[in-house]
C-alpha cells in the first residue's frame, strides 16, 4: 500500500500515544518506512526503543542529537516526508503549530514540513471543548491541516466524554484514503453554494433560515479528497468550513447570484446547496427601525433564482440543485429538476427525523430527468456527502459516453 513513501509519525505526550505503536506497526507492515519523531512527555509514557524495533528506523527525541553530521535532523525529517501524521497530537502540540512555536523535536520538524499534515487529536473531554484549544484547531483547519477527530467514549482520567483518540484502525484508513484514494475529479473546477442566505430588513434584522452549511460543507472536502479544486460560496453558515477549501462569503440572494455568476463560466461542476431566500424586503431601511415609529410592514419580492439562472444558461456545466421537500418527494424534486434544468437534484424529506437543516446527519433520494438514480438511507452528512459525488461521477460519465 504505501511501498516507497516516507510517513513521518510525531508522538506527543499524552496516554494514548500507547495505541501509536499500533499505528506504527499497521503502515511499517503496509510498506511504508516510517520514521518515528517523539517529545520528551511522550518517552514518559512509550519508549522510543519500541518504535525502532518496529520500523528498523532511529527514532527523533531531542533537536540537539545530531547524529548524522551530513543533515540537519529536524530538516532531512521534514523534507523526507510525503506525509507527517502526529498521533496522538496533545492540546499544548496543537496550540504549538498554531502559533509556529518550535521547541522540541515535533514541533521544530513541523514547523519545516511541506507535505501534507494529519493530526489526530486526543485528550479530555474539557480540554477538547476549551475555547483555546478550539480556536487553534480552527486555525489550523483554515490552513489546510487534516484532521482524524477524536471519538467519543471513556477517557483514562476517568470522564466519559469526546477526546479519545481514533482507533489505529480507523486512522490508518485514512491515511490509506489520502494517499491512495482514487482522484476521479483531479483537475475539475467545483463550485458550491453554501448556508443559508441573510435578506436585511434594517441594520440589524434579518431574514433566514435554518440552513447550517454542514451538507455544503461535506461535500466540498468530499470533493477536494477526490482531487477537485473547490471555491465554495458562502451565506451564513454555523460550522467552520473545511481546511484547503476557498470560501467566498455571499450573504444574501444578491450577493450570492452576483458571485456565483462571476465564477459560473471557469467552473467545470455546481452544487447549488445553499437555502437561499425565495423572498427579500422590497426595501432595506438604512436606519434601526425603533418601535415608537409605530406598526413595521415588510413588502417581500421574489429574489432571482440562481440555480435557474445556471441551469438555463449552462454550457458544458454539470450542475447539481438541492431540494428539501416535506411531502410527495419524488414529484416536487423531478418537477424542480425539470424546471431549473439540472442534471441532477438532490432531494431530502425534511419532515423526517434526523434530516435535512442543523442536523449531522440526512437521508436524499437523487433523481436526474429518467427519474431515481439513487436513494441514500439515513447517514451522516459525510457519507452522504461521498455517496453523492459517485451518484454526480457516474451520471456525469455516462452523460459524457463513459468519460468525464
Ligand atoms: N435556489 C437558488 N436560488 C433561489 C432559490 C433556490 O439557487 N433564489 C436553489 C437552491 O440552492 C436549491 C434549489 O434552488 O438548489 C431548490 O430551492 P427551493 O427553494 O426548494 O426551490 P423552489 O422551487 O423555490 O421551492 P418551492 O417550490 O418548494 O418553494
Amino acid at each position: 500500500m504505501f511501498n516507497g513513501k516516507t510517513i513521518v509519525l510525531g508522538v506527543t505526550g499524552g496516554i494514548a500515544s500507547y495505541k501509536a505503536i499500533q499505528l506504527c506497526s499497521m503502515l511499517t507492515q503496509a510498506g511504508a518506512t516510517v520514521r518515528v519523531m517523539m517529545t520528551t512527555s511522550a518517552t514518559k509514557f512509550v519508549t522510543p526503543l519500541t518504535f525502532q524495533t518496529i520500523t528498523r528506523q532511529a527514532v527523533s527525541t531531542d533537536t540537539f542529537e545530531e547524529n548524522n553530521p551530513s543533515v540537519v535532523n529536524h530538516i532531512d525529517l521534514a523534507d523526507s516526508a510525503d506525509l507527517i501524521v502526529i498521533a496522538p497530537a496533545t492540546a499544548n502540540m496543537i496550540a504549538k503549530m498554531a502559533q509556529g512555536i518550535a521547541d522540541d523535536m515535533v514541533s521544530t520538524t513541523l514547523l519545516a514540513a511541506t507535505c501534507p499534515i494529519i493530526v489526530a487529536p486526543a485528550m479530555n473531554v474539557h480540554m477538547l471543548g476549551n475555547p483555546a484549544v478550539q480556536d487553534n484547531l480552527r486555525i489550523l483547519r483554515q490552513r489546510g491541516i487534516h484532521f482524524v477527530d477524536p471519538s467519543e467514549g471513556q477517557l483514562a482520567c476517568g470522564y466519559v466524554g469526546k477526546g479519545r483518540l481514533a482507533e489505529p484502525s480507523h486512522i490508518f484508513d485514512y491515511i490509506n484514503k489520502f494517499m491512495n484514494g482514487p482522484k476521479p475529479l483531479a483537475g475539475q473546477r467545483v463550485l458550491i453554494t453554501a448556508g443559508g442566505t441573510v435578506e436585511r430588513i434594517d441594520p440589524v434584522r434579518y431574514i433566514s433560515n435554518d440552513s447550517s452549511g454542514k451538507m455544503a460543507f461535506a461535500l466540498a472536502e468530499a470533493a477536494k479528497q477526490l482531487g477537485a479544486d473547490v471555491e465554495v460560496i458562502a451565506a451564513r453558515t454555523t460550522v467552520e468550513a473545511p481546511g484547503g477549501v476557498s470560501v467566498v462569503r455571499a450573504m444574501s440572494a444578491d450577493d450570492m447570484f452576483e458571485a456565483v455568476d462571476k465564477r459560473f463560466a471557469q467552473a467545470d461542476i455546481v452544487i447549488m446547496a445553499a437555502a437561499v431566500a425565495d423572498f427579500k424586503p422590497k426595501k432595506q431601511l438604512a436606519h434601526k427601525f425603533k418601535k415608537t415609529e409605530g406598526q413595521l410592514e415588510i413588502e417581500l419580492e421574489p429574489t432571482k433564482d440562481i440555480l435557474m439562472h445556471v441551469g438555463h444558461t449552462k454550457t458544458n456545466q454539470y450542475v447539481v440543485g438541492f431540494a428539501a421537500e416535506t411531502e410527495q418527494l419524488a414529484h416536487y424534486a423531478q418537477e424542480k429538476l425539470a424546471r431549473k434544468k439540472c442534471d441532477l437534484i438532490v432531494a431530502n424529506q425534511v419532515s423526517l427525523p434526523g434530516v435535512g437543516f442543523e442536523q449531522d446527519t440526512n437521508a436524499v433520494e437523487i433523481y436526474n430527468t429518467n427519474g431515481l438514480v439513487q436513494a441514500i438511507a439515513i447517514a451522516s452528512k459525510q457519507e452522504i456527502a461521498t455517496g453523492i459525488w459517485q451518484a454526480i461521477i457516474e451520471q456525469r460519465s455516462a452523460r459524457a459516453g463513459g468519460s468525464l
